[in-house]
């Protein structure tokens, strides 16, 4: 069974206190987890050896950094290593998100190294895909969105495949309160369902979990994970919020 998942991601936000803080209350919501529907915090690197520290004992809540390095190790001077997060307890990362590939020109080949280094580190990528507004009102947004899949993943074997998490995220939702309609997302996740379908066969592709990401929140939460194809949310501004992330979690 393809895992539900409920993955925060905080971007460049919180202090230290306030991660404490906010990890704190999460971790009261274990209980109501299980090996498929499961809780994921991805939060700035400063703090995810303290994540592992606090979160390492509680089952089905994992850690996720938000980027790494595609390098082993070496002379890269202010990049994270697959080996250095493993280290400190993160079990996922997320790649390819719209910020990354808008601010810092990350591209489809270098989103496919990074994605084999997480892989071969033996953590989970949760790789992001999804299209602007000017795509989405072209109508061309299947194409684009497959495009992203194609040149980044589909060099990776069925067994990698299943590895990896999806996370669909529309530009044009992200942060601006304008959710994709559930059956919009749903539309999206079943094509991408098929494309995986038709590159790796249905069994595989029933196995990998597509993430919808963009503007979520407790209200809209389990409409939108009530579509056949969509096993939870990656969600930024209201992971955050503690009351609205555990009712999020609920959604599951
Ligand atoms: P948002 O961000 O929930 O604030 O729209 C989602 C994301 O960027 O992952």
């Amino acid at each position: 069974m393809r895992k539900k998942i409920a993955a925060a991601n905080w971007k460049m936000n919180t202090t230290l206190a306030e991660a404490e803080s906010l990890l704190q209350t999460m971790q009261g919501f274990a209980p109501k987890l299980d090996e498929n529907h499961i809780a994921v915090f991805g939060i700035p690197f400063p703090y995810l050896s303290l994540a592992g520290e606090k979160l390492g004992e509680k089952p089905f809540h994992f850690i996720a950094a938000q980027n790494c390095s595609d390098k082993a190790s070496g002379a890269y001077t202010g990049e994270v290593s697959v080996a250095m997060l493993q280290s400190v307890g993160v079990r996922y990362v997320i790649l390819g998100h719209s910020e990354r590939r808008e601010y810092q020109q990350e591209g489809n080949a270098l989103l496919a190294a990074k994605t084999d280094a997480v892989l071969q580190g033996g953590l989970t990528p949760i790789f992001c895909c999804g299209e602007s507004l000017s795509i989405r009102e072209a109508g061309t947004q299947d194409a684009f969105v497959q495009k992203q899949i194609e040149e980044s993943l589909f060099h990776l074997d069925a067994q990698q495949i299943k590895q990896v998490v999806i996370a669909y995220e529309p530009i044009w939702a992200i942060g601006t309160g304008k959710t994709a309609s559930s059956a919009q997302a749903q539309e999206m996740h079943a094509h991408l369902r098929s494309v995986f379908a038709k590159q790796y066969g249905d069994d595989v592709a029933a196995e990998i979990s597509i993430l919808y990401g963009g503007s979520v929140k407790g209200a809209n939460a389990a409409e939108l994970f009530g579509q056949p194809d969509v096993d939870g949310g990656l969600v930024g501004g209201a992971s955050l919020n503690a009351e609205e992330f555990l009712t999020i979690m609920n959604a599951l």
